[in-house]
């Protein structure tokens, strides 16, 4: 026999993001972020998870490729839902398993994306969610959405945000082990229905740096991150909820451009990244950064050499046509 669940789950985008791990296996976050779930139609993770006794292992394929899923974020996942399985009786189907039985039983995952995966579309998020909730659903799990976003959290941090639909706040949360960095709804999707979600894909290539490394990049060399979390983001979430709560558009898009102009600084933080790794790795400074008010690093080199290699090494980080394309420099008097 074989047992199968379907589930679609939508992406999210944040208006408040998600940017730096405090735990990077649990995927604890140094801030909260509140995001908003596509409608499914659009862009959606579809997943199909079955289960037989004649399966030897746990295999999973992604748009029609078999996938490794020994990875750390897979299995942290499996092992959530199963140790949460209980008895199913499909009488239907004449299928019976206990709680017992959950813990030798294998399971097959097929799961595709209905959009360009990696490319900054959050498909990691629509595919960990998608696989939480389809797990649980086979496994008859009795959990509530926010404690299965717990555990697709631990899959990919902006996952446990599509549980939900509409608008939705990921908690950071402070207990140690994450059982309270979850997400709940902040508005359902009726609330705010006037609004309409553009997403111009201006590249389906694969990021060249995934969020995770970049998100590990900036909490170790940017002090701007700490004050973010600590200082500006709190505000913000307050701010935002409000917003959503009163259909204030002036400040919802004041606040989303906001804050994905001081982030969207991604940019500022790779350089900044980028100048402190070189620094640290040379023993003694070989550039200096200063940043005016929008994201453009002025960058002064020691010497023309380091300003030639420094030159190559952004070409390397930032090749034309990326998700950020720093395609000109503009050279001061001092040109190389
Ligand atoms: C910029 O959730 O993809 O989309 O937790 O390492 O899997 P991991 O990262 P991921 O990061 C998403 C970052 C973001 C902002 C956001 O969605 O809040």
């Amino acid at each position: 026999w074989v047992l199968m669940v379907t589930a679609q789950t939508p992406t999210n985008i944040a208006v408040i993001k998600y940017w730096g791990k405090r735990d990077e296996k649990l995927i604890l976050p140094v801030n909260d972020s509140i995001s908003v779930t596509l409608d499914p139609a659009h862009l959606c993770t579809t997943t199909t998870v079955s289960v037989s006794p004649t399966f030897d292992q746990d295999r999973m394929w992604l748009n029609g490729e078999e996938i490794s899923i020994s990875g750390g974020r897979f299995q942290s996942c499996l092992r959530e839902i199963r140790s949460r399985a209980t008895d199913v009786d499909d009488k239907e189907k004449g299928i019976k398993i206990t709680k017992k039985d959950w813990e030798n039983l294998h399971v097959h995952i097929s799961s595709y994306n209905n959009f360009p995966t990696a490319a900054g579309l959050a498909s990691s998020a629509a595919g960990f969610a998608c696989l939480v909730f389809a797990l649980g659903k086979l496994m008859n799990v009795k959990e509530d959405y926010s404690q299965l976003s717990a555990i697709a959290r631990q899959g990919s941090g902006s996952a446990c945000r599509s549980l939900y639909g509409g608008f939705v706040k990921w908690i950071m949360g402070k207990d140690e082990k994450g059982t309270d960095s979850l997400a709940v709804q902040v508005a359902d999707e009726k609330h705010w229905d006037e609004l309409v979600i553009v997403i111009a894909v201006v590249s389906s290539r694969q990021k060249e740096t995934s969020s995770t490394t970049g998100m590990r990049d900036t909490v170790e060399t940017s002090l701007l991150l700490q004050h973010r979390a600590k200082e500006i983001v709190p505000k913000r979430i307050l701010k935002m909820e409000e917003a959503i709560k009163n259909r204030d558009f002036a400040s919802f898009a004041q606040l989303t451009c906001t804050d994905s102009n001081q982030f969207h600084a991604d940019l500022c933080f790779r350089i900044i990244s980028l100048v402190e790794k070189w620094n640290k790795a040379e023993g003694t400074p070989q550039v200096a950064y200063t940043f005016d008010a929008g994201p453009n690093a002025v960058l002064i080199a020691r010497n023309r050499k380091t300003a030639a290699l420094l030159v190559q090494k952004l070409l390397f980080c930032f090749p034309p046509n990326s998700d950020a394309d720093l395609n000109s420099f503009v050279l001061g008097d001092k040109s190389i």
